[in-house]
C-alpha cells in the first residue's frame, strides 16, 4: 500500500523534533538549526496487526556467548574499552579538534594490524597526509588499508566485499548517504550513517570505530542520538596547552564507564602514561606555600595530583575568584565554610585554585586538599612535602569519610609519601598493617587537619 509522507523539523544541535519550522529551536535556543526531514508513514504499518511471527525467549534458555575482544596494543585504550575492542561493536570516539583522535586511532592500527586486516577510512585527510602522520608516529603496517571516501553506502559495499577485520571511520560528520537530501554533518546524515554502520558491524561481526566531532558546547555534534546508537562512547580530553590527554568512557555496553586512560602527546605521537600520579606531581615546587597533594579516584584508579591555591590581597572592591580543574561553585562553598566555621577570612582577597597538570578533579574527596592549600597560601606557611590529604568537607566544617580510602593510601605509599590526613571516620576501617606502613591521622575539623599537614 502506498505510504504517506510527513515532514518533521529536527534541530541539528540538540536533536529536538518539531512538527513545524521555527527560526529558533525551542529546546536549545540555537537559531536556524531546524532542518526538514521526510518520514514515510506506511499505511499498512498503521493498521492493526492480526498476528505476529516472533516469540520471546526465557532468559535462562538464552545461550551464553563469550564476547570476543581484540587487543588494541595500547593498554590504556584496552582498559577504557573494558579489556579490549569487542568484535561486532560500534565505538564512538570524540573530542575537541586537534586533541589527537586521528593520531590515537592510527597508532591503534599498528598492533591491530599485526595479524588482522584493518581498514582506515578518512573523509577529512588525503592518503598522503595519512602517510605523513603514519611516518611521524612510526606506524608501518602491511595489513593497513587506507581509503579516502565519504559516500557511506559505497563504503559499506566495499567493506562487505573486502571483509576487513576492523574498520576505522574518521569522521562520521564527513560521511553522507547520497539519497538523503541534507548536508554531511547534519543531524539526519549523521544519524542515518551511524545506523548504517551499526547494522554493518553487527551483521559482519567486526569492530567499527568512528570519530565524532564535538560542537562548541563540548557535546558530540549531531548529537545525543549518536550516543544512543553506538555501543561505546569515549571522550578524549585535555587542555590545549598541556600535553596530557585523558581518554574517558561515558557509555560502554561491554564494560565499566569508570576507567580512564592517560596519554601524553609527544613529537612522535601519543605515548601511554602508565604512572600518571608520578607524572602529575613531578613538577611540584618545594618549600612553597599553597600547595597540597590530593588523591582522586578515577574509576578504580587512584591518581595523585597537586592542588595549588593562591590567596592574595585584592586591590579592587570586588575580589576575583578563579578555579582551573576544580568546580568553581564548590570552591566558593569551601571559602564560605573556611570563613564561617574555621575563622580564616578571605572576603577581601583574590582566590585562585589550580590543579596542576591539566587534570580535572570533581570529587568531594578533594575538598580537604583544596582547603589546606588555600589556608597555606593565606598564612604563607609551607605544608609538609611528604603528606597527602583527602576528605569531603561539609557545610558545618566537618571532615567526612570518602570511599576507596585504602586504595588511595596505598597509592600514596607507592609514591613514597609518609603521612596521610584523612577523616577520622575513615580511620576505623583501615587495617593495622596499612597503618604500620605510613602515618595516618584522622581529623574531624579543618583547623586540626591544617595543623597535622604542617607538622
Ligand atoms: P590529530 O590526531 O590530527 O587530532 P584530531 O584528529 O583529534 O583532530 O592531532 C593533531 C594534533 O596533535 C596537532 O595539533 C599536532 C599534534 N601532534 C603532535 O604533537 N605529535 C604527533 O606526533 C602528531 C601526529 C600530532
Ligand atoms: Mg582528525
Amino acid at each position: 500500500m502506498a505510504g504517506k509522507q510527513k515532514s518533521v523539523y529536527v534541530c541539528n544541535v540538540c536533536g529536538y523534533r518539531s512538527p513545524k519550522w521555527n527560526g529558533q529551536c525551542p529546546d536549545c535556543g540555537e537559531w536556524n538549526t531546524l532542518e526538514e526531514e521526510i518520514v514515510a508513514v506506511s499505511a499498512a504499518g498503521l493498521q492493526k496487526r492480526s498476528s505476529v511471527s516472533f516469540q520471546a525467549q526465557r532468559l535462562s534458555d538464552i545461550s551464553q556467548e563469550t564476547e570476543h575482544r581484540y587487543d588494541t596494543g595500547i593498554s590504556e585504550l584496552n582498559r577504557v574499552l573494558g579489556g579490549g575492542l569487542v568484535k561486532g561493536s560500534l565505538v564512538l570516539i570524540s573530542g575537541d579538534p586537534g586533541i589527537g583522535k586521528s593520531t590515537l586511532l592510527l597508532q591503534t592500527t599498528q598492533s591491530l594490524g599485526s595479524d588482522k586486516s584493518v581498514l582506515y577510512i578518512s573523509g577529512e585527510e588525503s592518503a598522503h597526509q595519512i602517510k605523513l602522520r603514519a611516518e611521524r608516529v612510526k606506524v608501518d603496517c602491511e595489513n593497513l588499508l587506507v581509503l579516502c571516501q565519504t559516500d557511506a553506502e559505497a563504503i559499506c559495499e566495499y567493506i562487505r566485499s573486502n571483509s576487513p577485520d576492523a574498520v576505522i571511520i574518521d569522521s562520521i560528520q564527513t560521511m553522507a548517504i547520497s539519497e538523503i537530501n541534507s548536508l554531511p554533518g547534519s543531524i539526519t546524515q549523521v544519524r542515518e550513517c551511524a545506523n548504517l554502520f551499526m547494522r554493518l558491524s553487527k551483521s559482519l561481526n567486526i569492530p567499527l570505530i568512528i570519530v565524532g566531532h564535538v560542537n562548541k558546547d563540548g557535546n558530540i555534534a549531531g548529537p545525543k542520538v549518536l550516543e544512543h546508537i553506538v555501543d561505546c562512547v569515549l571522550y578524549f580530553e585535555g587542555e590545549k596547552n598541556n600535553s596530557f590527554r585523558i581518554l574517558r568512557a561515558v557509555k560502554n555496553r561491554f564494560g565499566s564507564t569508570n576507567e580512564i586512560g592517560v596519554f601524553e602527546m609527544r613529537n612522535n605521537g601519543l605515548i601511554e602514561v602508565k604512572n600518571p600520579s608520578k607524572a602529575l606531581i613531578e613538577g611540584k615546587p618545594l618549600n612553597v606555600s599553597g600547595s597540597c597533594i590530593a588523591c582522586a579516584m578515577e574509576g578504580s584508579r587512584p591518581i595523585l595530583a597537586e592542588v595549588q591555591g593562591l590567596v592574595c590581597q585584592s586591590n579592587f572592591g570586588n575580589p576575583r575568584r578563579m578555579s582551573t580543574g576544580f568546580d568553581y561553585n564548590r570552591m566558593s562553598m569551601l571559602i564560605a565554610v573556611l570563613e564561617k566555621r574555621a575563622g580564616y577570612f578571605m572576603g577581601n582577597c583574590d582566590v585562585y585554585v589550580n590543579i596542576a597538570g591539566g587534570l580535572r578533579i570533581d570529587e568531594p574527596a578533594s575538598d580537604l586538599p583544596v582547603t589546606l592549600s588555600l589556608i597555606s597560601s593565606l598564612k604563607d606557611q609551607v605544608l609538609r612535602d611528604d603528606c597527602i590529604a583527602f576528605g569531603e568537607i561539609g557545610l558545618a566544617g566537618e571532615i567526612r569519610a570518602v570511599n576507596s580510602c585504602e586504595t588511595r593510601i596505598n597509592e600514596a605509599i607507592r609514591l613514597g609519601f609518609r603521612k596521610c590526613v584523612i577523616s577520622k571516620y575513615n580511620l576505623k576501617e583501615l587495617s593495622p598493617e596499612l597503618k604500620s606502613k605510613i602515618e595516618i591521622v584522622g581529623v574531624n575539623n579543618i583547623r586540626s587537619a591544617y595543623d597535622e599537614a604542617l607538622k
